[in-house]
């Protein structure tokens, strides 16, 4: 007899680890501050208009804040970034001590070392399970063309290994 297994969230999860993401951190100015949070779900969603996303769990304590300032920096962080993945990778404290940044054309914080930054605004806020699907409008973007990403996969951070760099 042929059937499926039930997806609990362990299975899920024992699958998922599998798959590699790069490493980002939404960051966003606002009244009492820099506010900012590690997503490995930032993607590439429209070329014309230019748009991005990525998921945010319904627990995160940070998108509140970020949410109602509508304007971030998505900051994609370089193989040199996992400190500071780890830092935006905790719930509370000081996240950006130690950690450098300037403001954005559009005064977002873009991070010191950053691989690649977008200045985003809100787009729309979708509900997609426990997370919401933040969809933002880019208004300006930077690289640093020979530099290499922060990969996260089976549970820790990697990096590209014997890939030469980009061509530029
Ligand atoms: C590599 C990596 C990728 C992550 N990706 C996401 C993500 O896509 N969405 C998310 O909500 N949390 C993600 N997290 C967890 C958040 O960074 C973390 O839960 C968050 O900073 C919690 O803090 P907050 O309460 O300040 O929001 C990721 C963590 C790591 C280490």
């Amino acid at each position: 007899m042929t059937g499926t297994r039930e997806v609990t969230p362990d299975r899920f999860r024992d699958v998922m680890r599998h798959v590699p993401t790069g490493v980002a951190v939404v960051s966003a100015l606002g009244p009492d501050g820099p506010a900012g949070l590690a997503v490995g779900s930032f993607v590439s969603v429209s070329l014309d208009p230019p748009l991005v996303g990525f998921f945010v769990a319904r627990t995160s304590t940070t998108w509140p804040r970020i949410e109602p300032i509508g304007r971030f920096c998505v900051n994609v962080l370089g193989e040199d970034g996992e400190h500071v993945s780890r830092a935006f990778a905790v719930s509370g404290g000081d996240k950006f001590a130690g950690v450098g940044w300037r403001r954005s054309p559009m005064g977002s914080p873009v991070l010191d070392g950053a691989l690649a930054w977008f200045d985003c605004t809100l787009h729309s806020v979708s509900q997609a399970g426990d997370h919401v699907f933040v969809l933002a409008s880019v208004h300006d973007l930077s690289v640093r063309p020979a530099g290499r990403p922060l990969i996260f996969c089976h549970g820790t951070y990697q990096r590209l290994g014997s890939r030469p760099g980009p061509r530029t």
